[in-house]
Order: structure tokens, then sequence, then C-alpha cells
């Protein structure tokens, strides 16, 4: 495992304490309504997606949360390496299979208890379209009834794909990551239209700072 798991490897850092936070207020946002599926997705690439939907995963899992994290960045994914992993098959490939039949063949365990993988699988030429395919409807509603919590993993909003978009629609709630004072404020606004435009539930944007000269990592939650 890579050490951008920084929950596993040094969970009394402030960053783990805030993506804890997150958590927490996720869990609170949640009281009236179920809150199973979560998409973590931002506008531009390297706005620290990836490292949140993992951290957020592990989290939930050392809470005692039966979780499934799922890279549906299908074109760009890169949770297997975090979770020290070649891509292997994964969501792309499943979607192409019977769902109901072969899913658990897509599904990892990892070292963290409570805390199940599925990879984005092999690059096909048509990702929107398997993400919006019934069987991806499907495979979410499974998914749901195996799982305390499935966190998406996604593509970025902002650049003409419509990926995010899409599965905006089928999950019942949204993280915006948005790198602190990098990502320009009208580029956020932009990404949000867009999730409002789809009905997306926006649960919140996480500012996402990576200070790596003093090696200090915060991340804020805003709802
Ligand atoms: N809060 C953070 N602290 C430390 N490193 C971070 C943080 N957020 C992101 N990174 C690092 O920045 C890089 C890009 O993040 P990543 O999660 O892959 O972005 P995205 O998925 O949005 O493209 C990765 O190397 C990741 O480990
Ligand atoms: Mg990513």
């Amino acid at each position: 495992m890579q050490n951008e798991l920084i929950l596993n490897y040094d969970p009394k850092s402030v960053i783990s304490e805030t993506i804890r936070t997150l958590r927490t207020n996720l869990q609170f946002s949640s009281v009236d309504k179920t809150l199973k599926t979560i998409l973590v997705t931002s506008s531009m690439p390297r706005e620290g997606k990836s490292f949140i939907a993992a951290n957020l995963a592990v989290a939930f899992a050392q809470s005692g949360t039966k979780v499934l994290l799922v890279d549906c960045d299908i074109r760009k994914g890169r949770l297997h390496y975090i979770f020290g992993s070649h891509n292997q098959k994964g969501l792309s490939n499943l979607l192409l299979e019977n769902v109901e039949e072969t899913y658990k063949n897509y599904i990892k365990r990892t070292k963290i208890e409570n805390l199940s993988i599925m990879f984005r699988g092999v690059t096909p030429p048509n990702p929107s379209e398997l993400l919006g395919s019934e069987k991806n409807k499907e495979l979410i509603s499974i998914l749901k009834k195996q799982y305390d919590m499935v966190i998406f993993d996604s593509a970025p909003v902002n650049g003409g794909l419509t990926d995010s978009l899409i599965m905006g629609r089928l999950v019942d709630g949204v993280v915006i990551v948005s790198a602190y004072k990098k990502t320009p404020i009208n580029v956020l606004k932009n990404t949000k239209k867009s999730l409002e435009t789809i009905n997306a539930n926006i649960l919140g944007v996480v500012l996402n700072q990576m200070n790596t000269s003093s090696q200090q990592y915060y991340g804020h939650f805003y709802e």
C-alpha cells in the first residue's frame, strides 16, 4: 500500500483528523435521508479526488462501516495504485457482463478491515456510455444492498467529460473537492452549476490544501 492512505499510516495527523471530521459531517448531513452512495468529484485533475475518496473510505471503514470504494474514473483512475496494485479488471469490464452474476469477482478486499475496493478496469472506448447504462444503475442498486457505504472516486467535471455528471445523478450525494487557492472560483462555481443542472445532491465542498513545503495537509469542509 502506498503512503497516500494517511488515515492508515498516520491516523493522528491533522489531515487524518480533518477527514474524520468530514466523515462525521457526512453522517450528520444524512440524518433524514439515506446516504449510502457518495460521489467524490472536482472541477479539474489533481485536486485531490482520489486522495480524499480513498482516505474517506478508510475513515468510514475504521468507524465500523462496511465500505466499498469504486473507481469510476474509468479513463484515468489510479485507486489501484493507491492500494498498491496494478490495474486489473474492474468496473469497465464488469459493466459488459451480467452484473448480478459476476460483480463479486471484481471486488477485492483490502488490508483495512471493512474496506473493499473495485478498480476501474481496462479503459474502454466509451466510458460515458458504460456509466450511463442500465447495467450501471443495476450495479449501484445491488451494491447499496451489500454495503453500508459505497464511495465513488470519479473524473473531473470540467473539461468536456460527462462521466461525473452521469454518476452524480445516480448517487445519493456528491462531495466536491477543490484545491484550496488553486482552483479559480469561477471554475468551482461552474462545477457546482453543472451538478445542480442534473439535480445532484451536493453535500458540500472540501477545500483541499496541499502544502507540500511544510508537509502539512489540511482540508476544510463547507456545506
Ligand atoms: N491533502 C493532501 N495532502 C497530501 N497530498 C495530497 C493531498 N491531496 C492530494 N494529494 C496528492 O496530490 C496528487 C493528486 O491528487 P489526486 O487525489 O490523485 O487528484 P485527482 O484524483 O483529483 O486527480 C496525488 O499525488 C495525491 O497524493
Ligand atoms: Mg483521481
